[in-house]
């Protein structure tokens, strides 16, 4: 199968295609993944500086050990001064891209984020910020933007209504998601979708349209993660997403959207331990360590078994950059724009 017919595949071709490949990668795919990432970026792997500053969340997804309903959970918040902190602490690591992720947390209003994402500017101007929010309005998106904001990442987590429904609350809805997702890009941002694998009730035709859903969307980044239930939530029970179909998704995503920027997620890399490298020999290009206080690390748990240990250290920098030497890539701590981006 060539990259042509991969690229012109409908949703039950590509439905067929992902539930013949659930158990492992087609050597035609994996082959094309890699031969389009090495066109596209050579061997590089950036680095991105994750900050998780704060775990409150108005949301009730079901999925997620964040969510408001989830029990048991010691909530925080990080101060103005401790989110610089972890940007000087990141910048001094070599980082030039910042992500603030956090729940959906009122007390961040967008004049404060606006506040603080100006901050960032002004002291790292040669760096990108990646907001990671959630759901706000168009007028909040352009604010944010305004003050120096680059990027934002919001998960479609699924492109199937109904399936979007089975894992949110009745007040969420797939419509409005991909209302902020074409809000963010029309704005100027490089925008990230992306989706988990595995969830609750997911069939391959919702993969499919997944997939069909990023070829109509274009993001500039695609966060991929198996499912992984948490103790916290209702689907405490459920089984997990499978390694090798989130490999095949990530393979399949490079193949649709070569120039995407693709992480490697720690979600995968937390369900198996050479995770992260299999999918970046699969196409992905992008790590995000972990810059946040070690001390809240524990609770800003979306799932069982997360890992992120020593990642804000020199050493914990080192190790990973070691490990994708070792793998054969190469760390790249610049900025990583998507190639196609001309903004600022
Ligand atoms: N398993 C895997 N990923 C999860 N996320 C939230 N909860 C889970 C879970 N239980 C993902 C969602 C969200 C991102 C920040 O984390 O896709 O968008």
């Amino acid at each position: 199968m060539t990259t042509a017919e991969l690229r012109g595949m409908g949703e039950s071709e590509l439905a067929a295609l992902i539930a013949a490949n659930s158990e492992s990668t087609d050597h035609d795919i994996a082959e094309s993944a890699e031969r389009i990432r090495e066109e596209h970026f050579g061997r590089s792997v950036f680095f991105r500086g994750l900050i998780e500053f704060t775990n409150y969340c108005a949301r009730g997804c079901y999925y997620c050990g964040i969510s408001r309903d989830a029990k048991g959970l010691c909530r925080y918040r990080l101060g103005d001064d401790e989110i610089l902190g972890c940007c000087k602490n990141g910048y001094a690591l070599g980082f030039h891209t910042f992500v603030l992720q956090g729940g959906e947390d009122p007390y961040f209003t967008t004049e404060r984020m606006c506040r603080i994402v100006a901050a960032i500017r002004e002291r790292y101007p040669d760096c990108a910020i990646s907001l990671s929010i959630g759901e706000r309005c168009r007028e909040d998106y352009r604010a944010l933007f305004d003050a120096g904001a680059n990027r934002y990442l919001l998960r479609h987590e699924t492109a199937t209504n109904t399936h979007y429904r089975l894992l949110h609350p009745t007040e969420m809805n797939f419509e409005n998601r991909k209302r902020c997702l074409y809000d963010l890009r029309e704005i100027g941002y490089q925008v990230g979708a992306g989706f988990m694998v595995g969830s609750p009730h997911q069939m391959p035709e919702d993969l499919a349209r997944d997939l069909l859903f990023l070829k109509e969307l274009r993001p500039h980044m695609v966060g991929i993660g198996p499912f992984v239930p948490s103790g916290a939530t209702r689907f405490a029970a459920e089984p997990g997403g499978s390694v090798p179909l989130t490999l095949l998704m990530v393979a399949l995503t490079r193949i649709l959207l070569p120039q995407a920027l693709l992480p490697s997620t720690t979600a995968l890399g937390s369900i198996d331990e050479h995770g992260r490298e299999k999918a970046i020999s699969l196409g992905a290009n992008v790590v995000m360590p972990n810059l946040s206080p070690s001390a809240h690390r524990a609770d800003y748990a979306l799932y069982n078994g997360k890992i992120s240990a020593g990642d804000e250290t020199a050493e914990g920098v080192q190790k990973l950059s070691a490990r994708i030497r070792a793998a054969g890539f190469e760390p790249d701590f610049g900025r990583g724009d998507h190639p196609a981006w001309r903004g600022t």
